[in-house]
């Protein structure tokens, strides 16, 4: 089987935000992986307003051009990594929005969650999982917490994530399910399609 196509999603926009360096350090930790090709996704690069469609695109074709890239943006995935932040106890309403606007693009894939804040995001992740539920994406159970004085001492003191242990073999455990998740819906998406067209 080819490399799965895994894209990191940055949930936050702000421009002092601290999203992208989890990410980068994600990134940096698949990049020893022969089994994943990664790509950074972030949210600035796609502008889209708050949900003003007619549907979801379960049901009719998105009219916004934004939306359109975006929407294609996700399919290309075979799974994704959200690295999210939390905002008053749940996921940032920007990547609420990002996740609303694309439907089938998400369906039978799979997802790693790592999260940041004074509890390492986690009731964001817990949020997520809701969401992904019913957006047909399995999240896998091992989350990546960057919590209380680490999530400090990164965000104000220049602590490095690569040094702080435990994290990394977390992040390499939410990798190898993962990679499992991803193969797997891999396979029975494409058996599917070789049915379709049978
Ligand atoms: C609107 C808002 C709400 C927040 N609520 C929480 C929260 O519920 N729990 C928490 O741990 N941190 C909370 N924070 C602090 C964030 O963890 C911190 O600002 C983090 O850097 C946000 O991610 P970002 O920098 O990528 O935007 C909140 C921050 C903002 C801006």
């Amino acid at each position: 089987m080819s490399k799965l196509k895994i894209g990191i999603i940055i949930s936050t926009t702000r421009a002092t935000r601290f999203g992208h360096k989890p990410a980068q350090w994600v990134r940096d930790i698949a990049a020893r992986r022969d089994d994943i090709e990664t790509e950074i996704v972030d949210l600035r690069d796609f502008p889209m307003p708050f949900f003003d469609e007619a549907a979801s695109n379960a049901w009719a074709p998105s009219q916004n051009q934004v939306v359109q890239r975006w929407q294609k943006k996700v399919a290309e995935f075979d799974g994704y990594i959200f690295v999210t932040a939390e905002y008053n106890h749940s996921i940032p309403a920007v990547l609420k929005n990002a996740l609303d606007y694309a439907s089938p693009e998400w369906n039978k894939k799979a997802a790693g969650l790592v999260g940041y804040g004074s509890v390492g995001g986690a009731r964001a992740i817990e949020h997520l999982r809701l969401i992904a539920a019913e957006l047909q994406v399995v999240t896998v159970r091992t989350g990546v917490y960057i919590q209380g004085a680490d999530f400090m001492a990164v965000w104000k003191e220049g602590k490095e994530l690569k040094d702080i242990t435990y994290l990394q073999a977390g992040v390499k455990e939410m990798l190898d399910q993962l990679v499992w998740w991803a193969k797997a819906l891999k396979a029975a998406r494409e058996q599917d399609l070789l049915a379709a067209a049978a």
